[in-house]
């Protein structure tokens, strides 16, 4: 056990409820645990006591047939049973967990699947942007799209996805052209190899001719940069992210086809600070909404809140004393920096750079050092796996292994399978600010 944590044998779990409850839901029903926290629990590996005993009691086993024991490292997330092989194309990474977007997903979907095969004009591709701040889940929520088992959806291939990022003009040609190219090669299109633009716009064209093709273009900055991106023909699907509302309607000038994505409702914040917090919310539920409440919904900030609450759970720290130090780390920064000017980080205010502040504050030398120099490391999209990373920070890999477990349940990594992790743009911001 670990921080009040009940680990258990979730292969085990999952075998009796397919054969005695024939599905989660049915034995979500049947032992009165919300459908919600079934699935955490059985991601997680562990619950806490109270739930571990309901758990037990419901599939009628002792706790000593149920319980195990677990290191921390086995206690990062697993992937999710929604993980499945990548559709053809390039698809983006499939989000690890998605709570409380099923509204916008719909909405998006709804968008999507309805439109029309193009424009009334016949001329112009139909373009889709889903608009938001920085860390609300626009990446999360598009990146959903080609792992849905929907007919409609899974209609729409390949799937041509990039994370465009902001660009200055130099770089721009360059990132188009390999992106280009790179979605040439995923189609296995040949000679696109050394071709400009143009022409691997024109080979591309002439591949997805007679298809469908779902475009995804994240973290677009500069319209007429992406439009560079949109191939394929009037029947494509083509969705863009951006924080920039002039950029979502210029590319997006239908009335309708803007979608803006907000921050999360205070039960899905809830949601998601017990997935990653449990023993937390349980010991301290009432700062813990009031937190939620503070942090105004956003996932970025809920989930390195998480990790953090989760990190003094695992210490015996107090839950109450980590809530009240986030907050008086806000206080200091309003009081010290100019809106706008904070560190650099323009996009954020002070509420969600007190969270990154404090979620750094106590790792230990080599923690902070990692993810410091894993700031300036990987490029965009800012993927990268375990043996590159130890090679460049010059570790082995099972010494940097601890370390990234631990940013991993810290919120400021994200483990996508045994070998790859991703940095948000934010938290690479976050780790390149940090003192040397
Ligand atoms: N609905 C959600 N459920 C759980 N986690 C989420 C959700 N939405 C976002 N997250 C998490 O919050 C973080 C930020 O999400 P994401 O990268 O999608 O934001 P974004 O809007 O694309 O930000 P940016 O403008 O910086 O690109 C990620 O770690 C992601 O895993
Ligand atoms: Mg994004």
């Amino acid at each position: 056990m670990l921080g009040g944590r009940f680990y258990f044998d979730v292969g085990k779990v999952l075998q009796i409820i397919e054969e005695r409850f024939g599905s989660q839901a049915g034995f979500a029903k049947h032992s009165t645990l919300p459908t919600s926290t079934l699935s955490r629990i059985l991601d997680n590996g562990y619950a806490s006591a109270a739930i571990f005993r309901l758990l037990c009691s419901a599939l009628g086993l002792p706790e000593d047939d149920l319980r195990c024991d677990a290191s921390p490292a086995a206690a990062v997330p697993r992937p999710s049973a929604r993980r499945q092989p990548g559709p053809a194309g390039v698809a983006p990474l499939c989000p690890e967990l998605v709570v409380g977007r099923q509204h916008d997903f719909d909405e998006l979907r709804r968008r999507l699947v309805r439109q029309p095969a193009s424009d009334g004009d016949h001329t112009v591709q139909v373009v889709t942007a889903v608009r938001g701040i920085a860390g609300v889940g626009k990446t999360t929520l598009i990146s959903q799209l080609p792992y849905e088992d929907d007919p409609a959806l899974k209609s729409l291939r390949p799937v041509l996805f990039a994370s465009v990022g902001k660009l200055s003009h130099n770089q721009a040609a360059t990132r188009m052209t390999d992106i280009l190219r790179s979605w040439g090669r995923a189609l296995q299109i040949p000679g696109v190899e050394n071709a400009l633009i143009p022409d691997v716009r024109g080979s591309l064209a002439a591949h997805l001719a007679g298809k469908r093709p779902l475009i995804l273009l994240d973290d677009v900055w500069d319209g007429e940069i992406a439009r560079q991106l949109f191939v394929g023909n009037l029947k494509s699907v083509t969705v863009i992210t951006t924080r920039d509302g002039d950029v979502a309607s210029a590319l997006s000038p239908r009335s309708g086809s803007v979608y803006s994505l907000n921050c999360l409702s205070h039960e899905a914040s809830m949601d998601l600070l017990r997935h990653f917090a449990l023993e937390a919310v349980e010991e301290c539920p009432q700062g813990c909404a009031e937190l939620a409440d503070f942090l105004g919904g956003l996932p970025l900030a809920l989930r390195v809140t998480g990790g953090l609450l989760r990190a003094a759970t695992d210490r015996s720290d107090s839950v109450a004393d980590v809530i009240e130090s986030i907050r008086k780390y806000q206080r200091l920064l309003e009081a010290r920096l100019p809106a706008g000017h904070l560190a650099g980080l323009d996009d954020i205010g002070p509420t969600v750079q007190a969270v990154l502040q404090r979620s750094t504050e106590d790792l230990t030398d080599i923690q902070r050092e990692c993810f410091a120099r894993l700031g300036t490391f990987p490029e965009e999209p800012a993927v990268f796996t375990i043996d590159t990373a130890a090679l460049f920070l010059d570790l082995s890999v099972e010494s940097l292994r601890s370390v990234l477990t631990e940013l991993v349940i810290r919120g400021l990594l994200e483990q996508r399978d045994d070998k790859t992790f991703c940095i948000h743009t934010l938290m690479a911001m976050h780790a390149r600010s940090l003192p040397g």
